[in-house]
């Protein structure tokens, strides 16, 4: 019988709720303040909130997304032979930071390795297939990339594969394979100093297998003790925990929901990854991007779970970030600056309809009021919204008397009950449509 990657992943949930882990947790009891408390590290990467996922390899230089060498076939040899013109000219550690500041981002995932297995750092003799045998000889991508974004205050965090497609042993010799991957991993852990944590990615493509994560994660755990370890469980095993040591649960292209953690012995986190189209590698005939409207619904959904979001821009051919990628990114910068710590320190649990929904912060409340209007005449088209008037909450703490918009300082009626809070929107004033507005209540 076929086992499918889904009834595994079932298996290692179950092997989860067996430890005492939060596995396909849902909303319930999200807002109650119950269950275990989060360790330093996933408090500190819950504060981070949103980060620049750089995927970028040989694979960006052919610019038909990262799966290219599989998805069209191409023999091994003709594929290995981007190495030759892997320059990495406009790879620039500096711009990266500068980016992703401008853009709000506080920590960015790079692809150190991804699954046509060449690896941007200098793997020391365990693999041909690294930045050392390309034109880019004498740098090694992560040692710039893991120093220059330390000093610009953003936390560096590695995406690493655990499959790999070029590799015989993957294949041939697991068992030498995975020898192979937890020494890479072990370099990775001794050599760059303290990265924000490990994000693998890759075990979905042998289901079965013993992929020996004891030893893996227990190597990130002897020499990085303060990294984030992260597994892809991928799109079709949204949330689920694979194994103890996991620090927080990933949300692939899905909506995170927020963690039910009572009776559960560890305190997990959630990250929902996006593509800005529908690749994660540079894709230059892909033009079905997203908008910073999306972004920004994106982004609330995510920390409305309490869930963290990291967003892909995909580098160009030799590591350049696309100018509207980081323009797109800057214009979602601009809203997350005009709402202070929110994004970052808000904690979640009120709830909504409609993708309404409420943060605590320092013991104020802030309410996300979404599909208000999407023009700012009736008579231009635009999608059917909800607009203006009274908007439900639920699971609101404490009693409040007063609300205003924090774009406009205009104030807002709001009524309350022992059940539930209503706070009367009223429309965007002419030149303004903040996607999710948002108004603070005082006591
Ligand atoms: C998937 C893809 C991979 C991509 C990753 C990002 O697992 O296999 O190409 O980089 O998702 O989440």
């Amino acid at each position: 019988m076929k086992v499918s990657r889904r009834d595994i992943l079932k298996g290692a949930a179950a092997a989860g709720v067996a430890a005492g882990l939060p596995v396909n947790a849902r909303w319930e009891e999200a807002a109650q303040d119950q269950g275990p408390k989060p360790s330093t590290r996933v408090r500190k990467f819950e504060e981070l909130a949103y980060g620049m996922f750089y995927v970028w390899g040989l694979y960006s230089q052919m610019a038909q997304g990262e799966w290219v060498e599989t998805m069209h076939k191409i023999p091994k040899n003709e594929y290995l032979k981007l190495m030759n013109t892997f320059t990495a000219e406009d790879f620039d550690a500096k711009e990266i930071a500068r980016v992703a500041k401008r853009a709000g981002m506080k920590y960015v995932t790079l692809t150190a390795r991804h699954h046509d297995g060449f690896s941007l750092y200098d793997t020391r003799g365990l693999s041909k297939l690294d930045i050392t045998n390309t034109p880019a000889k004498g740098r090694d991508l992560i040692a710039e990339y893991t120093s220059t974004l330390r000093d610009e205050g953003i936390v560096p965090m590695i995406y690493h594969t655990t499959l790999d497609w070029n590799d015989e042993r993957f294949k041939a010799d697991f068992n030498a394979y995975l020898d192979y991957l937890h020494a890479c991993i072990e370099l990775l852990c001794r050599n760059y100093g303290e990265v924000g944590g490990f994000w693998f990615d890759g075990n979905w493509a042998k289901p079965d297998a013993d992929w020996k994560l004891d030893r893996l994660y227990g190597i990130i755990r002897e020499h990085q003790p303060e990294a984030m370890i992260i597994n892809n469980t991928g799109i079709s095993a949204m949330g689920e925990v694979e194994h103890p040591e996991i620090d927080s649960v990933t949300y692939e292209r899905g909506r995170p929901e927020p963690l039910d953690r009572t009776n559960h012995k560890k305190y997990i986190t959630g990250e929902m990854c996006h593509t800005l189209n529908f690749h994660w590698g540079n894709a230059e005939r892909d033009f079905n991007y997203l908008s910073p409207a999306h972004v920004i619904e994106e982004l609330c959904a995510s920390r409305r779970a309490g869930a963290n979001l990291l967003l892909n821009l995909a580098p160009e051919h030799h590591g350049r970030l696309p100018d509207y990628e980081s323009a797109l990114a800057a214009r979602v910068g601009d809203w997350i600056r005009a709402h202070g710590d929110l994004i970052y320190r808000g904690k979640p649990g009120i709830l909504g309809e409609d993708g309404d929904s409420g943060l605590m912060l320092d013991d104020e409340l802030y309410l996300f009021v979404t599909q208000i209007s999407a023009t700012a005449s009736t008579y231009a088209h635009g999608p059917k919204v909800r607009g203006p008037g009274p908007r439900k909450f639920t699971k609101v703490p404490g009693t409040w008397s007063s609300a205003e918009w924090m774009d406009s300082g205009e104030d807002l009626k709001l009524e309350q009950d022992s059940e539930s809070l209503t706070l009367h929107a009223t429309d965007y004033p002419y030149g303004t449509n903040m996607v999710v507005r948002v108004a603070k209540l005082s006591r």
